[in-house]
C-alpha cells in the first residue's frame, strides 16, 4: 500500500492518555503507518490524513471538553475519514462488562457527530497527590482508585487491530476509486 498518514489527536489533563495514545502510535509505525501525534488543541486541520484516532480520558462521565470540541469542529471531514476512538477511564481498573459499556455510553456524544469504525476503552492511571480538593472530592465519590491500571499488552494488541482495519478499510476505498 502506499504511504498512509494518521493522525492520533488526544486530550490529556495528567499525560496517561498522551502516553496511551504515543503506544497507539508506535504500534502503527511498525505496521507501516506514518504517525502523527498531536494535543487536540495544535491541530489545525485534519485533511491530508489518511485515518484519524481521537483519544481523550473520561471525566465527570464524558470525554474531556476539548476532545468534543475537536470532533465537533472537524465532524464534516471526520466523517469521510476512517475514524477511531479510544477512552481512558478510572471506571476500567475493575474491568467488567457492565463499566465497558458504562464507559462506551459515554461516547454517544461523540459518536454522534462521527461514527467511528473502532473504539477502544483503556483502563487509566489515578495519582491522587496530584489532584485537588475538589477533584479529590470527585474522585472519591465515584469510588476511583490510585495507582496506574493500564493494561499495555492490551492496548497495544487493539492498536494491531486497529491497524488491520484501517489497512483493510484503506485498501477498500482505493479499489473502489474510479480508475483514470
Ligand atoms: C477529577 C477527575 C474526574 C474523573 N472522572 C472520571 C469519571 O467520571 N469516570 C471515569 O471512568 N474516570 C474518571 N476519572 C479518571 C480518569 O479518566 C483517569 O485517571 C485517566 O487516566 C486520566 O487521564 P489523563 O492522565 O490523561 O488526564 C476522573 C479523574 C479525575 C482526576
Amino acid at each position: 500500500m502506499e504511504t498512509w498518514r494518521v493522525l492520533i489527536a488526544y486530550a490529556s489533563r495528567l499525560g496517561s492518555t498522551r502516553e496511551i495514545a504515543q503506544a497507539i502510535a508506535q504500534v502503527l509505525s511498525e505496521r507501516g503507518a506514518v504517525v502523527e501525534v498531536r494535543g487536540v488543541d495544535e491541530v489545525e486541520q485534519v485533511q491530508g490524513y489518511q485515518a484519524v484516532v481521537v483519544g481523550s480520558p473520561i471525566r465527570e462521565q464524558q470525554w474531556l471538553p476539548e476532545a468534543k470540541d475537536f470532533v465537533q469542529k472537524h465532524r464534516e471531514t471526520l466523517r469521510r475519514l476512517p475514524l477511531v476512538y479510544f477512552a481512558v477511564s478510572g471506571l476500567m481498573s475493575n474491568p467488567t462488562p457492565e463499566h465497558f459499556h458504562e464507559v462506551y455510553e459515554y461516547l454517544s456524544e461523540v459518536r454522534d457527530f462521527a461514527e467511528p469504525l473502532e473504539v477502544g476503552i483503556f483502563a487509566g492511571s489515578l495519582d491522587y497527590n496530584r489532584l485537588n480538593h475538589d477533584q479529590m472530592v470527585k474522585v472519591l465519590s465515584k469510588g476511583l482508585p490510585e495507582g496506574d491500571f493500564r493494561r499495555w499488552q492490551d492496548i497495544r494488541a487493539w492498536a494491531e487491530e486497529v491497524a488491520d482495519r484501517l489497512q483493510l478499510e484503506l485498501a477498500r476505498r482505493q479499489a473502489s476509486e474510479p480508475k483514470p
